[in-house]
């Protein structure tokens, strides 16, 4: 199923400096599962998650969600959890209000919305919930943001940089809860991010945004297909002559202290022993060998760049 679909989507801001073209005729198509939504500062991530939520009005063009399930922004909203990018937190109440106020919003009975406060609140580990909002830390702020994502039940949670300012542990774990809330609760989720790496053990589908515009969207299969395999290359010593002395047989670039060799099609990836045989007459010792598919990042170098220099 299609849970999200736009079609032609502007959204242009008038602001002081003039008007900004924030989306610019983009098209998605989300299928059910867990999206990445990526794209660099200023691409328009943000705006098309509010106007997914029915927060904004597009300029034109169209949004359908669930496949006409959700017509009104009120409905979407119930279908919809959503943790938003800066905690817009109201400080001086404590975690049980804010979330119950959330759940009452989406229209559950004060009764349901107080049993779902602590069972959510249980969820993320917050434990502390009874003291100002006002002390807590980023990673508890993130919980509770969380939280109120999910009161309501919804079947689809949108996270607007949800990693953003935590701690190794605390990323860590926002991201265990998110792998979990997608694949033992079946919620579908759709995750903006900066940082490739969290989103990439966790997500299959990939939408990437820039200058308003989609430049890709699909599967994870589709990516690693995107371009060619590489091998890489992890010489103890000499990267310069490594390569150099690679490059007499494979296609090869210096990536830090690695080489990688491309695996056309059509070749053979070479092996760990290929690969010691040519350098051990040198002196070269290999750490490592491996092959690897493209990955969201070379998914993001090869498509931003190449949209920078059209
Ligand atoms: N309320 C607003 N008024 C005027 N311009 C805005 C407003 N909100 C966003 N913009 C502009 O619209 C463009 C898209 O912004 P948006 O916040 O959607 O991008 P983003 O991809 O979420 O960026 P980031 O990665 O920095 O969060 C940017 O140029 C931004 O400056
Ligand atoms: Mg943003």
């Amino acid at each position: 199923m299609t849970i999200i679909r736009a079609d032609q989507l502007v959204k242009i801001y008038d602001s002081q400096s003039g008007k900004i073209h924030a989306l610019d005729g983009l098209d998605i198509e989300i299928p059910e599962g867990a999206t990445a939504l990526l794209g660099p500062n200023g691409s328009g991530k943000s705006t098309l998650i509010k106007i997914i939520l029915g927060l904004l009005k597009p300029t034109s063009g169209s949004v359908r969600l669930f496949e006409d399930r959700a017509n009104t922004a009120k409905q979407a909203r119930n279908l919809i959890g959503y943790m938003p990018e800066t905690p817009s937190i109201i400080t001086k109440v404590n975690a049980v209000k804010y979330v119950r106020h959330f759940g009452i919003l989406s229209g559950l009975s004060f009764t349901r919305a107080m049993q779902r406060t602590h069972e959510v609140l249980d969820y993320v580990g917050l434990g502390d919930r009874y003291r100002e909002i006002d002390g807590y830390s980023t990673g508890m702020k993130q919980r509770l943001l969380f939280a109120q994502a999910l009161v309501h039940d919804p079947e689809l949670i949108i996270l607007d940089e949800p990693t953003t300012g935590l701690s190794p542990e605390g990323r860590e774990e926002m991201l265990e809860l998110i792998r979990e809330i997608h694949e033992e609760y079946d919620k579908s989720i759709m995750f903006s991010t900066h940082i490739l790496q969290d989103v990439e053990a966790i997500t299959n589908y990939t939408v990437l945004l820039n200058k308003g515009k989609t430049l890709f969207q699909g599967t994870s299969e589709e990516v690693a297909g995107l371009y060619p395999d590489v091998v890489i290359v992890e010489p103890d010593v000499e990267i310069e002559r490594t390569a150099g002395i690679l490059a007499e047989q494979y296609q090869t670039n210096i990536i830090g202290n690695q080489v990688h060799i491309t695996v056309n099609d059509g070749m053979q990836a070479p092996t760990m022993t290929q690969v010691a045989s040519l350098l051990q007459p040198a002196g070269i010792g290999v750490l490592s060998v491996q092959r690897r598919s493209p990955n969201l990042e070379d998914l993001f170098l090869n498509r931003i760049e190449k949209d920078i220099n059209q």
